[in-house]
């Protein structure tokens, strides 16, 4: 089974600090009713007080805040709810006459290891799913049951693992152990022999140094993120020929110390996260089946010739906040990688685009680089590009080829804000949806850059230096599915004229606008957010009528002009038409708000 991309996507924007809840684990919660479902009214008379029991082998005592244990619960019950509680302690003979158990949930209570008597699972033969996260337990009971499959000790203080805790245990599947005290050396030699099965084992967040050592060759998914980790020795992975998903991030690793060999066996690995470490190369050998790879935030300022390249599948090639030059990268680095279409390069020092990009890109992030020029080559190859990020470099106007985009005709996004351009790029594809040149030094708008972009919805011109007067006639003439467009701080004088009738957002918060025309919306009778927050009008150069066709206006804000502005009062809009205060959204606090419930 391969991971799924689009949780993937996800998982790679959000992984590095994502509290990891054991819950992501498919067969977590195998308990096997919903509280207050239908079945729970039997009226049993060894149901404990306030507990739901919705069968003769089902009692839920969750969220109670008790104290202690429940009496008299019937010796054939399966599973046992405590979750949510105050428990500091089990006696002995209260838990292990369950000899039916399956499953025991005490997450979230104030369980102390010296609460849990020694031996206190050790009769329970049937237990199946044992659930302690969240409570105040220094060590791991010395001895679970041989049926354990899953355990979750996540979220206690633990510092010591016994031999006979997970060892030994043939239908042992999940261990989850983040967020504790674990050194190295508290755990047993041979954590898991006799554990042949377990393929999930979460042990980030804790003190560990190196890898633990002699891990079940079973394992799919290991978490070991958060720890402070510095070496990993040449056959530390070597057995771990069905591992999946290993994450190292945010550990102390050198390419000094990890072995030239540590990864080159792992054959099945399609996830690997070596990012927030000390790493300054791409470790060698890597497995030809990862499928994401993610290396940033490290100190890496060269990716060699087959450092990537021979890492057939994969498609998703994060190196961004690293050292990279373009000297670094060698000119066949990203040669035949067929699959490779995400690559984040962004926050690095490349002063151009790499030659060679991977043929079948679709998202370059090549933001916040050093980069001056955009050549007629630089995208030449990549036509599937549908995403670009280009923004925060050093790219003035003169040095973007007039035919630098012409074969990206897959191009939707395009962002090159934060650079220093004065005009619009010129041969845009037609393809491109979204548009942002917000912070550059725009000073005219010309009507040949906007000719072909009939798909444009969005585009951002924010923070430029735009004149009503440099807006040539015909500016907007052909972009026909023109939605939103923000022309906040320029330097606008009046509305400009002739807007798009697609037209449904438009800014322009910060500029000079002193009146509004009559006729100013005339041409964008769809328009349903006006901001004019911040210019210079007066209620007097308002005119109602401006605004009186404008079936689905929701919203406009006049705030901070020179006069206090209502547009509702005299408006000869009916009067279902109301004034409404809201809280602010998105920074923006409206005091004058027109509500037209009709639409
Ligand atoms: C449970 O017992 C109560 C009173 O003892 C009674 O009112 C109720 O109808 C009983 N419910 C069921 C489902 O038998
Ligand atoms: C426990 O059960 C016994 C008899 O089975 C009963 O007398 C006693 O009241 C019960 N205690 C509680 C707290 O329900
Ligand atoms: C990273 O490695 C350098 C030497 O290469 C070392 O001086 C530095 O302390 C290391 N940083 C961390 C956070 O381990
Ligand atoms: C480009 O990067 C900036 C961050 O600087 C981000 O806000 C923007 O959404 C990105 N643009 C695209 C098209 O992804
Ligand atoms: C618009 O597209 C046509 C053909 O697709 C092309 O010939 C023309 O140069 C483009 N115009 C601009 C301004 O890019
Ligand atoms: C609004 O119109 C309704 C009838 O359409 C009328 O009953 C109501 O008094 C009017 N309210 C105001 C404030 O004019």
């Amino acid at each position: 089974m391969r991971l799924p991309c689009t949780l993937l996507v996800l998982c790679l924007l959000k992984t590095a600090f994502v509290h990891e809840a054991a819950g992501q684990d498919e067969d977590f919660f195998p308990f096997p009713y919903i509280r207050g479902s239908l079945t729970s009214n039997w009226n049993v008379t060894w149901c404990p007080r306030d507990c739901t029991c919705p069968s003769e082998v089902i009692v839920d005592c969750s969220g109670l805040d008790l104290y202690s244990f429940p009496k008299n619960l019937s010796v054939g019950i399966q599973h046992l709810a405590l979750q949510n509680n105050r428990l500091e302690g089990i006696p002995y003979e209260k838990l292990s006459r369950l000899v039916q158990l399956k499953t025991l949930n005490l997450h979230n209570n104030r369980l102390t290891s010296k609460g849990l008597p020694h031996g206190v699972f050790e009769s329970l033969e049937n237990l199946q799913y044992l659930y302690l996260a969240d409570n105040k337990l220094t060590q791991a009971p010395r001895l679970l049951p041989p049926s354990i499959e899953i355990v979750d000790f996540a979220a206690n203080y633990l510092s010591r693992i016994y031999p006979f805790t997970f060892g030994h245990k043939p239908y042992l599947r999940s261990v989850y152990l983040h967020h504790n005290n674990l050194m190295n050396a508290g755990l047993p030699d041979d954590m898991f022999a006799g554990s042949t099965v377990v393929t999930t084992l979460v042990l980030s967040n804790n003190k560990l140094t190196h890898v633990p050592s002699d891990l079940p060759a079973s394992l799919t998914r290991l978490h070991l993120q958060n720890n402070r980790i510095s070496r990993i020795h040449k056959a530390m992975f070597w057995t771990q020929l069905s591992l999946r998903e290993l994450y190292l991030q945010n550990n102390k690793l050198s390419s000094e110390g990890v072995d030239k060999q540590a990864f080159s066996k792992l054959q099945s690995l399609e996830y690997l996260d070596l990012s927030n470490n000390n790493l300054t190369e791409i470790p060698a050998r890597l497995p030809p089946n990862i499928v994401v790879l993610h290396l940033g935030k490290n100190k890496i300022s060269s990716v060699q010739e087959d450092s990537v390249s021979r890492v057939h599948s994969l498609e998703f090639l994060l190196l961004q906040n690293n050292q990279l030059t373009n000297r670094g990268i060698h000119r066949k680095a990203f040669e035949n990688m067929k699959r490779l279409h995400t690559l984040h390069i962004f926050n690095n020092r490349l002063e151009w685009v790499p030659s060679s990009l991977p043929h079948r890109l679709k998202s370059l992030m090549i933001l916040h680089n050093h980069i001056t020029e955009i050549s007629l080559y630089d995208f030449a190859d990549t036509y599937y590009l549908t995403e670009l990020n280009l923004s925060y470099n050093k790219l003035f106007s003169s040095k973007i080829h007039r035919l630098a985009f012409r074969k990206l005709g897959r191009l939707e996004n395009l962002d090159i804000s934060g650079n220093f351009l004065t005009l619009i790029p010129a041969g845009l594809p037609g393809s491109l949806e979204v548009l942002r040149l917000q912070n550059n030094q725009i000073n005219s708008l010309s009507s040949e850059v906007l000719s072909n972009l009939t798909l444009l919805k969005e585009l951002y011109l924010t923070h430029n230096r735009i004149k009503v007067g440099s807006i040539a006639p015909g500016t907007w003439q052909e972009v026909h599915s023109l939605r939103l467009l923000d022309l906040g701080d320029n330097d606008l004088s009046y509305i400009p004229p002739d807007l798009p009738e697609s037209l449904e957002y438009l800014y322009l918060h910060n500029n000079r606008i002193a009146m509004i025309a009559a006729e100013a919306f005339y041409s964008t009778p769809n328009i349903k957010v006006i901001f004019l927050r911040s210019n210079r009008l007066r209620e007097a150069g308002v005119p109602d009528v401006a605004f009186s066709d404008l079936k689905y206006l929701q919203l406009v804000d006049t705030t901070g002009n020179l006069e206090y502005i209502n547009i509702l009062e005299d408006s000869k809009l009916d009067n279902s038409t109301e004034q409404v205060q809201r809280a602010p959204a998105a920074g923006y606090q409206e005091t004058s708000l027109l509500q037209n419930p009709r639409t």
